[in-house]
């Protein structure tokens, strides 16, 4: 196989290496292509531009293959544990019983937020976006945790990202409280991760929210399901942000940001809204659909489509079971989930959707269980945050782990106007 693409251009020469990722994947490195012949690559929203070379997850869009440091998600079904997959991302490999146990004595030990922070909670009108919060947090806890900006070597990534991950949680609880104006509940060190949150989310001071195990199982899964993608816009903006060497905290609270538009993380919030809308009786499932392949509307099918996955999302397929057994385990019967069904089986056979190969994605399906559980859904969003977390911290440390990591700074073709000039205020 040729090892080396030469790209010539009004007689100067790239000599491009061909690099190859352990699955096969092929990629050009045109590194050197402005230096030795002037020109750059315009590639708009990167479908084509590979940014770094990366070991952490792997995705085959085409097959719909999605592998955690090489083992396949469908592996942690079973026996869902948020917590060993969030230290497999970060670290490489899955942990030891004794690192295991290590890092969620350190979750359960950074729980607790320092109480100034409760004045920052304080300070949000009842009406604020909780991903607003959520990623304001994100920065202030790295207020009162300086020492672990950079983390510089394992055992103190270990700590910055057992600060993360623990109080990410207590923040998204607090946040749900804060805006319903519940008393904040701590976290109870005797609880697991999941358990934990859903505690500080439903219990009362008088009144502990009882956690049934399928329902801390579907937590855990929908968490593992979202805790790593590769490289899409968030943990692209994370790896940006990073890349100026700017702090963990402040390269995940621009993450959260990132994560917060509706044709990325705030899906999972605008599938529920189309799901009430077409249930509320405005339109049909057949007419969304009608509207969502129309040219001249803005309506898109929610949680379907995907820039990687040409095939149905194995997210999806996972969270479409848990959906039905998390309904069932809580005797809920839930009229979006059969209009979620209806749309799916109409797209499914349009060929506006099979020829553009859109197919439902995460977001699909992970709304409805989150609202069986009794979250609701302007919360849907920091969840993910939750999930997707580990896969930041994984991503920041891999980048920073790497002596050739450079500031990520794209180049532009300027398209604006030539040769003005300043014309006095008096004059124009
Ligand atoms: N409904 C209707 N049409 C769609 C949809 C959709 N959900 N998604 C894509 N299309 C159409 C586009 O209109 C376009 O049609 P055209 O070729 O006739 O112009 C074609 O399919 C390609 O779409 P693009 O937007 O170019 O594809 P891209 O890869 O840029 O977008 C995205 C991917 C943003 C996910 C898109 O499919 C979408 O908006 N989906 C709905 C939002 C969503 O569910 N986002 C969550 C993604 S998963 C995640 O981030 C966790």
């Amino acid at each position: 196989m040729t090892s080396t693409i030469s790209i010539s251009i009004d007689g100067k020469t790239c000599e491009c290496p061909m690099i190859i990722g352990s699955e096969g994947e092929r990629a050009l490195d045109i590194s050197h292509l402005r230096a030795a012949t002037g020109l750059i690559t315009l590639d708009p929203g990167y479908g084509n531009t590979g940014s770094c070379q990366s070991a952490i997850t792997y995705i085959d869009g085409e097959k719909g293959i999605l592998r955690y440091r090489g083992i396949p998600i469908q592996e942690f079904v079973e026996h869902p544990n948020f917590v060993e997959v969030a230290w497999l991302l970060i670290f490489g490999r899955l942990p030891k019983k004794a690192e295991l146990a290590r890092f969620s004595v350190r979750l359960t030990d950074n729980a607790h937020l320092h109480e100034a922070m409760k004045h920052n909670f304080e300070g949000f009108p009842a009406t604020a976006q909780p991903m607003a919060i959520t990623s304001a947090m994100i920065n202030t806890i790295g207020c009162f945790h300086s020492e672990l900006f950079l983390p510089r070597d394992d055992p103190e990534t270990e700590e910055a990202a057992a600060r993360l991950i623990s109080k990410i949680r207590t923040i998204a609880a607090f946040t749900y409280r804060k805006v319903r104006g519940l008393p904040y509940i701590y976290a109870n060190p005797r609880l697991r991760y999941c358990a934990n949150l859903l505690h500080m989310m439903f219990s009362m001071p008088y009144d502990e929210h009882v956690i049934d195990k399928e329902i801390e199982d579907a937590m855990n899964l929908i968490f593992i399901l979202h805790a790593d993608h590769e490289q899409n816009c968030s943990t692209s903006t994370v790896r940006m942000v990073g890349s100026s060497q700017a702090n963990l905290f402040a390269s995940c609270a621009a993450g959260v940001c990132a994560l917060w538009g509706p044709r990325h993380g705030g899906a999972n919030v605008a599938v529920l809204e189309m799901l009430e809308r077409i249930h509320q009786g405005g339109l049909t499932a057949e007419k969304y659909i009608e509207l969502a392949k129309r040219k001249d509307s803005d309506v898109r099918l929610m949680g379907f489509g995907h820039r990687v996955y040409k095939n149905y999302d194995p997210r999806a397929r996972i969270l479409q079971k848990t959906c039905e057994k998390v309904l069932k385990k809580l005797k809920i019967k839930d009229p979006l989930l059969d209009i979620a069904r209806k749309l799916e089986e109409l797209a499914l056979n349009d060929s506006y959707f099979v020829e553009r190969k859109l197919y439902p994605n995460v977001d699909f399906y992970s709304g409805i269980i989150l609202r069986a559980v009794g979250i609701p859904t302007n919360m849907f969003t920091v969840m993910f945050v939750i999930g997707r977390l580990p896969g930041w911290i994984a991503h920041w440390k891999e980048q920073h782990d790497d002596p050739t990591t450079k500031i990520a700074r794209p180049r532009q073709i300027y398209t604006g106007l030539v040769n003005q000039h300043y014309v006095p205020l008096d004059q124009r």
